[in-house]
């Protein structure tokens, strides 16, 4: 096939002037500037990455005068909202900023029932909600919502989009910014598109990946990875009529094919149209996968970085209020690239989870070595500005192990440790296991994730069973010092529902008609609103006063040091004590965890000055060393 020139209305500088032509009067100025840093850049990127393709130049034209319209169509709340961020870049970054995730049947039921509890996150300190996913999603199984069959309907039980219009509106009103996932990598089999792909629409059927037989499927086989090698394995499904459709998730769940220039456009405008609801954070869904290459994992391939900085340049456009955050379950080494690399440092997601630094608290808890935290921060590169980490303990997928193949398998001199035995101490399954979790997806061979509440993980709800004070103690500890953790690392925490009331596994788990018999529901329980009121008597409304007690002074205490702000630099300690591990936050903050069942005596801390530290959560007196840190225990301190 040859590839047409451009016509001659279509040159960069044709381009930008009906764009701008496109835009009311009124925007103009402002479109003028924003197309200065956008423009050309998103320009380039889609040019770099369609440009062979028979109808790119068309894709470009068409992206742009929709865009235009978008722009006409953004409410004016978010555009006094964009221009007040224009002039504040950091403005998510600041140590008051604290994320929580959850699914909205979960936690309240419905759109209105969140939008009912808006107090209740405004009290814990809540400035960013991540719902997940809430669009319509496939009839039957979804992968809990990630198999969207309408990215612009709602899912019925939920709500409708003016219950989001009004929770947009209710959670803006309380400063609290709404995370939406963005499922971008896959569609679900029922979508329109996949729909019409199956009738035989050539159009469609080039959304996606299909191949004829195994031929070229087994090739890529051959380098691909496995995200659910026990409930979905292989990356490809027989679909009658199409062949082999991609599918590296569900067979439900069908790959995108963003080497189609159209996929672009459909999707870049369906994110612009959830802006424009009042959506301010994407969770750019399974961001890795976006592009695939034979020969490789086809995972964080550079085209797949290009589409995410085409994302970013047409939200600066539009929408620059916008976060985007990458979920990219990679390991350190590959997730910089998601804050853009080279000229495009910067220039790619403002967020990013950190889940190499999240797997790592957990492997360092089981093993009872702080080292293994210690090292993964020594390998976490400072980011380009007005970007940060997602730093969190718990989430609604497994504790993903793969991340740590490299720290595991001591590199660098490190000493190792095995994944299989810190899985199967998650499950239960060692001699010393307080542990009440199940693994997902392993086998005795490989280690592939954990699943199970924090409060079960840490030992809570064994203790509880056993009616061990004691125990209990230790374990309320645990969930304190993982959190504590997550709040003095550099990055924007994000609590997972029900960890600020320690709540356990879901009991319920596979037996209730909304939720699967895959092992991730296990950490997906309903809200115990009983705890919140106090409705509870007996030991775990003890245990839920406390943790919740504890993480709000956590809370505070972050709130009121500027060294922890999300982007302000992190340092580990090198301390001589391997159970120990040490964060230094700036001059004047530093933060010592326990990750053993021993008390550990540090004699001082290894710099020179500053020389008089307090409790930064305490106050008090400047503190003597040695300092006893007891087991499982944390201090957060600051220069007196
Ligand atoms: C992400 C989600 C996960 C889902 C997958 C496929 O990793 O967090 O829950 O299964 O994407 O959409």
């Amino acid at each position: 096939m040859t590839t047409p020139a451009p016509p001659a209305a279509q040159t960069d500088a044709a381009l930008r002037e009906r764009f701008l032509a496109a835009v009311d009067a009124s925007l103009r100025p402002t479109m003028a500037l924003r197309w200065e840093r956008h423009g050309q850049r998103l320009l380039d990127t889609l040019r770099a990455l369609y440009a062979a393709h028979a109808y790119g130049g068309a894709a470009v034209s068409e992206l742009l005068a929709e865009a235009a319209a978008a722009a006409n169509a953004r409410p004016l709340a978010l555009r006094a909202q964009d221009a007040a961020r224009a002039d504040d870049p950091a403005w998510f970054l600041g140590p008051d900023m604290i994320g929580y995730s959850a699914y909205v049947d979960r936690f309240a039921g419905t759109l209105q029932g969140v939008a009912a509890r808006v107090d209740y996150l405004r009290a814990l300190g809540v400035r960013y909600l991540h719902l997940l996913p809430f669009q319509r999603a496939r009839d039957g199984e979804s992968d809990g919502g990630f198999a969207v069959r309408d990215y612009d309907a709602i899912e019925p039980a939920l709500g409708t989009l003016d219950d989001l219009r009004a929770l947009t509106f209710r959670l803006r009103e309380a400063g609290i910014s709404l995370c939406a996932d963005f499922v971008l990598n896959h569609t679900s089999d029922d979508h329109r598109w996949a729909l019409a792909a199956r009738a035989g629409d050539r159009r469609y059927a080039d959304y996606y990946l299909a191949f004829e037989d195994r031929a070229i499927p087994d090739r890529h086989e051959a380098t691909l990875g496995q995200v659910f090698p026990q409930t979905a394995p292989g990356n490809f499904t027989h679909v009658d009529g199409l062949g082999w459709v991609w599918t590296t998730f569900y067979p439900y769940q069908w790959d995108l094919n963003w080497a189609n220039p159209r996929v672009f456009v459909d999707m870049a405008l369906t994110l612009l149209r959830m802006a424009n609801r009042g959506i301010e954070a994407f969770r750019l869904d399974s961001t890795a996968y976006l592009w695939k290459r034979e020969g490789t994992a086809s995972l964080n391939q550079p085209e797949a970085h290009a589409i995410l900085q085409a994302l970013h340049a047409l939200c600066g456009l539009v929408a620059p209020g916008v976060l985007l955050k990458a979920e990219a379950i990679v390991p350190t080494r590959e997730l910089p690239p998601y804050f853009g690399s080279g000229e495009a440092t910067g220039r790619e997601c403002h967020l990013a989870y950190h889940s190499t630094l999240m797997a790592a608290a957990w492997a360092a808890l089981a093993e009872q070595r702080g080292d293994v935290l210690r090292h993964v921060v020594e390998q976490t590169p400072p980011l380009p500005p007005g970007c940060a980490w997602i730093t969190y303990v718990r989430c609604h997928d497994d504790i993903g192990w793969g991340v740590l193949a490299a720290e595991a398998a001591g590199d660098a001199g490190r000493a190792p440790f095995d994944l299989g035995r810190v899985s199967r101490f998650y499950a239960g399954e060692t001699e010393s296991s307080y542990a009440r979790g199940r693994a997902f997806q392993s086998d005795a061979s490989h280690a592939h994730g954990s699943n199970g509440m924090t409060s079960a993980l840490v030992g809570i709800e064994s203790a509880l069973a056993a009616g061990d004070t004691h125990a209990l103690a230790l374990a309320e500890r645990r969930l304190v010092l993982l959190h504590g953790i997550a709040l003095a690392c550099a990055g924007v925490p994000l609590l997972y529902m029900g960890d600020e009331l320690a709540l356990g596994n879901d009991t319920a788990f596979g037996r209730g008609a909304d939720s699967g018999d895959e092992g991730r529901w296990l950490h997906r329980p309903k809200m115990d609103w009983r705890l919140v009121e106090g409705a509870q008597a007996g030991a775990q409304a003890g245990v839920a006063m406390r943790a919740n007690a504890a993480l709000r002074e956590l809370i505070e205490a972050r709130r009121r040091t500027p060294a922890l702000a999300a982007d302000a630099p992190m340092q580990a300690l090198a301390l001589d004590e391997a159970a120990l591990f040490g964060l230094r936050r700036g001059e004047d903050f530093v933060a010592l965890f326990n990750l053993s069942g021993q008390v550990q005596r540090l004699e001082r801390l290894p710099m020179a000055a500053p020389t008089s530290w307090r409790d930064a959560i305490e106050g008090g007196d400047p503190l003597a060393f040695p300092l006893l840190i007891e087991p499982y225990a944390m201090r957060w301190l600051v220069a007196a």
